[in-house]
């Protein structure tokens, strides 16, 4: 089973990261990048939707042009910093639906609780991208995809900002068939579960509540 992590090295994902990690940013312009970010990696894990060809009209002519196939879509926003990411991918997904997964690292355990769980009752048939900028110690991701897999979700994919390898091993150990799109891998993670160098709490710098 293929165990995948796509990096995306875009010189503007790289640069509005960098912006977004230096803690001097306020919150409105965190917040857009945030939202930026999103977008690219949104267009980066749709790389391989299907497409079919229909036949159209243009001004001048007629043609068979390449439409997405009716692939299904379902974004999965781990709350609260997952709904940071989701109105930039939203602008290029208008018509995928969207779920919520509340879940919150116990600051003892560092594992995840959840809270809130509430998606389309058809995401067995939706390709379904879950977000959340920060894929630190993966508990809370391990925890979302299984929920997601009991409810029958089957073709998943997991987007965030940052990822520690510590996430990505316990993320691909569980999940090998889960691909992640990120726009950076970090050093590591500190005593409290933080992803370092990293970009501090990600939830607190998007609205505001440090
Ligand atoms: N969650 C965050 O917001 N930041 C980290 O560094 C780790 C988890």
């Amino acid at each position: 089973m293929r165990q995948d992590t796509h990096v995306i090295d875009h010189p503007l994902v790289q640069h509005k990261l960098s912006v977004a990690r230096n803690r001097d940013t306020t919150t409105d312009n965190f917040r857009r990048l945030v939202r930026e970010i999103a977008a690219m990696l949104a267009y980066e894990a749709t790389r391989d939707l299907p497409v079919e060809h229909a036949d159209i009209h243009t001004p001048i002519t007629t043609c068979r042009v390449p439409v997405i196939s009716g692939k299904k879509l379902c974004l999965v926003s781990i709350l609260r910093a997952g709904n940071g990411m989701l109105d930039g991918m939203i602008d290029l997904l208008p018509n995928a639906r969207v779920g919520h997964i509340g879940l919150y690292r116990d600051p003892e355990t560092l594992e995840a609780v959840e809270y809130y769980f509430k998606v389309p009752d058809d995401i067995a048939e939706r390709m379904v991208i879950v977000v959340d900028p920060m894929l630190a110690t993966g508990n809370t991701a391990l925890a979302a995809l299984s929920r997601l897999k009991e409810a029958g979700a089957t073709s998943l994919k997991y987007v965030c900002l940052l990822a520690s390898p510590e996430g990505l091993a316990a993320l691909h150990g569980a999940y090998p068939d889960v691909v992640v799109v990120t726009a950076a891998i970090d050093r590591c993670l500190d005593e409290h579960g933080y992803i370092v160098p990293g970009l501090g709490d990600a939830g607190d710098r998007i609205f505001g509540t440090l």
